[in-house]
């Protein structure tokens, strides 16, 4: 009936399926997650956790909520699942709430390094409500470990997070859990980002290294929008004060941060959207997905380092890369938006000691993911590296770029999305 709005679903279902979506936070989910989400668990409040509500009407969403919970538990191998947080942010600030009181010192990966703002960002409530130190990249883009270290003996962080948004590297959980438990810090290993790759086993997890891990489930888990923090512990019994703050008790401090300390309802068709994706992750197709998916990052990575492009680290491990273009004599913004015009979304990103400010950055961050999904391999990977250095040498060519875009949304045609 809303003819406005459903053109511009409509118009942005189109710019979904004519286009290169390589924006590697981003993802296609199935039919199925679709359907649950758009489904009438939307109406329902259940303020509380499963079993322990504030609502009557409960004994339904009682058993989406623990069948969310129990494949959580089952596909990651933790003991303790929290799937209400509305979404990454909200399970950081969580995980900060349990841990920390205000003004309690915080160590995080800088955002120009690849971390997120949740990590401890000036202007984040991470670096506003507590102390926040920010290790760095090194120059090559690696974690700087030595680093890492002398930070935490000099500040004694209460909490260590790991885990960025333009990391192209393996995570070395072990390494990062020596330093936190030298200083008696916990370690949090935020794996929004790599979580289809962690339980597809191409990526190492940080399952019973970290103390606490949070992640999306939008990303390369292929889920709804949505987040979940993960931990092992004593049940949880959220009614309750721990009897002291402590490891032991991470499951109830973590239940309790969000709610009663943060959030109110949780959301039951995210919820049950979660609980198909988890189901969809677990199926052995799903290992060959994520394999895929980095199969397709280091062919693109080659691909554009054969084309005279600098990538931070000089490639990839994961679903992502970075390109710093300072080289190319063009900035991330303009990249940005001339890939936009070629039909290409990609976006603009710092690069490890960017001298240009985060809204006109060096670089572009690129990843694979999406296209992955509909079903592209290694060869489409080496003709999109060819269609991005064809824009990107012509980007004030208006014509080449309209040229690129129609090229691009023929050969879409041959790659349906899931739904
Ligand atoms: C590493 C990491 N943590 C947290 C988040 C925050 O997630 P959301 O955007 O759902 O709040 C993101 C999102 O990009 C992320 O990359």
């Amino acid at each position: 009936m809303d003819r406005e709005l459903n053109n511009l679903i409509e118009q942005e279902a189109t710019r979904q399926r004519d286009g290169l979506e390589m924006i590697p936070s981003e993802n296609y989910v199935s039919r199925d997650v679709l359907a649950a989400l758009g489904s009438i668990l939307t109406n329902k409040y259940s303020e509380g956790y499963p079993g322990k509500r504030y609502y009557g009407g409960c004994e339904f969403v009682d058993g989406i909520e623990n069948l969310a919970r129990e494949r959580a538990q089952a596909l990651f191998g933790v003991t303790h699942a929290n799937v209400q947080p509305y979404s990454g942010s909200p399970a950081n600030l969580a995980v900060c709430f349990a841990l920390l009181q205000p003004g309690e010192t915080l160590m995080g990966m800088q955002l120009a390094s690849g971390g997120h703002m949740t990590h401890g960002l000036a202007v984040n409530f991470s670096g506003i409500y507590y102390h926040s130190v920010q290790y760095t990249a090194r120059a090559d883009g690696y974690l700087d470990l030595d680093e890492m270290r002398a930070l935490a003996k000099a500040h004694r962080p209460k909490l260590i997070i790991v885990g960025g948004t333009a990391y192209p590297r393996v995570y070395e959980w072990a390494k990062y859990k020596e330093i936190a438990d030298e200083v008696g810090a916990y370690l949090m290993a935020d794996i929004s980002h790599i979580a289809g790759l962690v339980v597809g086993g191409v990526h190492p997890s940080p399952v019973g290294i970290a103390d606490v891990i949070t992640t999306t489930t939008h990303k390369t888990l292929r889920g709804p929008r949505g987040a979940m923090i993960l931990c092992d512990g004593e049940p949880s019994n959220f009614l309750k004060a721990p009897p002291e703050q402590s490891r032991q008790y991470l499951p109830t401090m973590i239940d309790r941060a969000i709610i009663p300390g943060l959030q109110g309802g949780p959301h039951n068709h995210q919820t049950a959207a979660i609980a198909v994706a988890l189901h969809e992750a677990a199926q052995p197709e799903f290992k060959t997905y994520a394999a895929q998916i980095v199969a397709n990052a280091q062919a693109l990575a080659i691909a554009l380092m054969e084309r005279g492009y600098t990538l931070v680290t000089g490639g990839t491990d994961n679903h992502l890369m970075v390109v710093d273009l300072t080289n190319k004599g063009i900035t991330g913004k303009q990249a940005e938006k001339a890939l936009d015009a070629a039909g290409i979304t990609v976006n603009k990103n710092t690069v490890p000691r960017d001298p240009r400010k985060p809204f006109d950055p060096s670089g572009i961050r690129l990843g694979t993911p999406a296209l992955t999904s509909r079903g592209m391999k290694e060869a489409e990977m080496t003709q999109i590296a060819e269609w991005i250095d064809d824009t990107l040498s012509h980007r004030d060519d208006a014509d080449r770029l309209e040229a690129i875009k129609r090229e691009i949304a023929d050969f879409t045609r041959g790659f349906p999305l899931p739904a």
